[in-house]
């Protein structure tokens, strides 16, 4: 029989805020690292709302909460209700973790773009310098964008609507905005290339993305922040080819370390038990 975790009075308490939040694989993966460390914790789904953010926010910090990640479609009422930002969610325009301060301060951090590069990282692939393509223009490739521009990365940003894009880069020194049919023609140049539309997602948009991978150079990364299914037609079509390929779970697992570090005081095992458990999880929810 699985083992419960024991709930007392002295309990850190953490969670993940969505609508829906059914989906996110949060909870087991926090929950997974809390019992692994041997920490009185837990980490639980709260659905909340479009509307009811702040009051459950406040209510949370006031129950003793330690902090909570915040996901679709709350991090931009996160990005407002916090007391102090973090630099990683300034340059992110969001945030994606509160931790309640024992000053009463809530503290906003993005780790969606530190989780990407650590995510890379851990395949053995240095990220510093080089150029990188990113497809998309949404609150993911902000946080991408950032960090990798961070690091000295020659940032390119191709959207379906080209003003999205254009807005990106009047947040973000640094980026160039091309066209999205023009996507293809910088790929020779490229040392990375990573898709942050919803386009690959099962579910997802039905589009194709605007690559032709024959015309990539023999050492471009391709990377899908897409995790269902893990292997996207774009990471399928550049493992064919060839091409090091990095897919969007492991960034998953990266981006949720910040967290239970503040959180719980410890840092978690982001190794290949995690990630096992997590794609056990993905293959048995979207089996047949
Ligand atoms: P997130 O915050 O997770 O990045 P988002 O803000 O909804 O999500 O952004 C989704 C991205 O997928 C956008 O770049 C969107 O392009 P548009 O700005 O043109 O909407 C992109 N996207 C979604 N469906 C697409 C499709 N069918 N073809 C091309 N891009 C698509």
């Amino acid at each position: 029989m699985e083992r419960r975790p024991r709930i007392d009075g002295h309990t850190l308490l953490a969670g993940v805020i969505g609508w829906p939040v059914a989906h996110s694989r949060s909870p087991l993966m926090h929950n997974f690292w809390l019992e692994q460390r041997g920490i009185n914790g837990a980490y639980v789904p709260l659905p909340v709302v479009p509307g009811a953010f702040d009051v459950a926010v406040r209510g949370l910090q006031a129950a003793g909460f330690r902090g909570v990640n915040v996901t679709i479609p709350h991090k931009e009422s996160a990005y407002r209700i916090v007391d102090r930002l973090d630099r990683s969610a300034q340059r992110s325009g969001s945030v994606n973790t509160l931790v309640f301060a024992p000053d009463g301060r809530i503290e906003g951090y993005s780790t969606d773009g530190d989780g990407f590069v650590a995510n890379v990282e851990a395949h053995g692939i240095p990220v510093r310098g080089g150029r990188a393509l990113l497809l998309g223009a949404g609150g993911a490739a902000r946080a991408i964008a950032a960090s990798l521009l961070d690091r000295d990365v020659d940032v390119v940003v191709a959207n379906r609507t080209r003003a999205r894009a254009d807005a990106l880069a009047a947040q973000l020194a640094g980026i160039t905005v091309i066209d999205w049919a023009g996507a293809d023609e910088l790929l020779p140049s490229c040392r990375f290339v990573v898709n942050t539309t919803s386009i690959g997602m099962e579910g997802g948009a039905d589009a194709t993305l605007p690559l032709d991978l024959s015309r990539a150079d023999t050492g471009l990364v391709v990377c899908d922040i897409v995790y269902v299914p893990r292997q996207t037609a774009l990471l399928r079509q550049a493992a064919e080819r060839g091409l090091r390929t990095v897919d969007g779970l492991g960034m998953l697992i990266h981006q949720a370390g910040l967290g239970f570090e503040k959180w719980f005081g410890a840092t978690p095992d982001i190794g290949p038990e995690v990630e096992a458990l997590l794609d056990a999880d993905l293959h048995r929810a979207h089996a047949g």
